[in-house]
């Protein structure tokens, strides 16, 4: 028999605020214990809580991780804070299968997403609500939030794209993002340089 009832998801997008509720949701955050080695100024991040929440992402998952063809559905949210005079940030990836792109938009809030290719063309592009960026393949991302409120910012990305955080991790992002005389200013990384020349 054919069903012929108009069915309602029970996954909900709140379109105000990015929260996204329901089955197959998966929620997790990330601690400043965790992602230390991430900003410039250890000694900084040492003497600040370990337990201190950097960002949290809420991710919508319909099929399992490694699905060709799939599309995973998220929203990051990136609180307000520094660690000396550098935002927070999310540590940053590469997708595992490289030529896999993502769509980013900007729901409330305002920062920076930080992009750079394997050979290190960079660009950095201003996130605020209603702004969409295209992370074309092959681009490495970070978002920074540079503002007093939660950055969010929704996300869409194949399935099997994977997360590869090795390679960042090792030499990060050309710039850092930086709060100098009260605004957000792009630095050069000097980890960068020292593991690119
Ligand atoms: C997925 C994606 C986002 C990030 C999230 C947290 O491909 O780009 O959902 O995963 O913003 O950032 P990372 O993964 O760098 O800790
Ligand atoms: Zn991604």
């Amino acid at each position: 028999m054919i069903n012929t009832d108009i069915q309602k998801t029970c996954t909900r997008y709140d379109l105000q605020t990015g929260n996204i509720t329901g089955a197959d949701v998966v929620h997790a955050k990330k601690h400043l214990g965790d992602i230390i080695g991430i900003f410039e100024n250890k000694e900084a991040a040492l003497n600040m809580k370990p337990d201190t929440v950097v960002y949290e992402v809420s991710s919508h998952c319909a099929v399992s991780e490694g699905t060709a063809g799939g599309l995973f559905f998220g929203t990051s949210c990136v609180h307000p804070g520094r660690v000396g005079n550098e935002y927070f940030m999310t540590k940053g990836h590469f997708h595992s299968k490289r030529e896999c792109a993502e769509y980013y938009w900007g729901i409330s809030g305002e920062g920076v997403l930080l992009l750079i290719s394997e050979n290190g063309e960079s660009a950095a592009e201003k996130v605020e609500k209603g702004s969409i960026h295209y992370i074309g393949g092959y681009i490495a991302h970070r978002l920074v939030n540079t503002g007093n409120a939660d950055l969010v910012v929704g996300a869409c990305w194949p399935s099997d794209a994977g997360h590869d955080y090795g390679a960042i991790a090792e030499t990060g992002f050309t710039f850092r993002v930086v709060e100098e005389f009260g605004k957000p200013m792009l630095k050069g990384n000097n980890a960068y340089e020292h593991n690119c020349y």
